[in-house]
């Protein structure tokens, strides 16, 4: 049930992100900035849904517990590389560093959620 809410808001989180980055290239401050607000709100959203998803994992012997420990780990590193990159591209300074850790932290959340935990809409 919650997984719905999830994957919406992660699914918006990156399209926000887009969005915002290309406000941003086109000039546009200010749009960017409110862009990033909504975004930082959606952040609430994917933290809450995720957060009650992994407490299914608490209590009962799931195998799978440390998975989904690392899997929300791995979720919340998404957010910090999303707003790393953001402010690096708004101070227009590299931000390699911040894409390098979005593509790994994507890569590890999206291959736990979608592959390895049970949960979710995949059969
Ligand atoms: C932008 C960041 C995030 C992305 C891209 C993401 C991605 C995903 C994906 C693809 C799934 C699988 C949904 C499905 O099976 O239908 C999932 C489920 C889940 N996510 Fe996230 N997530 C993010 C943030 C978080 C955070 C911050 C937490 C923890 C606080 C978290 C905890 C979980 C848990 C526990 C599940 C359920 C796994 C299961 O039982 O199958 N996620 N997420």
């Amino acid at each position: 049930m919650n997984t719905h809410l999830h994957i919406t808001a992660w699914a918006l989180a990156l399209i926000l992100f887009i969005v915002a980055i290309i406000l941003h290239k086109q000039g546009k401050q200010k749009g960017a900035k409110i862009v990033q607000m909504v975004l930082r709100l959606d952040y609430l959203l994917i933290l809450y849904s995720g957060g009650d998803l992994i407490a299914n994992y608490f209590g009962g012997d799931s195998p799978m517990m440390v998975e989904a420990i690392i899997k929300g780990i791995a979720g919340v590193w998404v957010i910090a590389a999303m707003e790393m990159t953001l402010g690096k591209i708004k101070d227009n300074d590299s931000a390699k560093a911040g894409w390098i850790q979005l593509i790994i932290a994507l890569a590890i959340t999206i291959a736990l959620g979608f592959f390895r935990l049970p949960g979710g809409l995949l059969p």
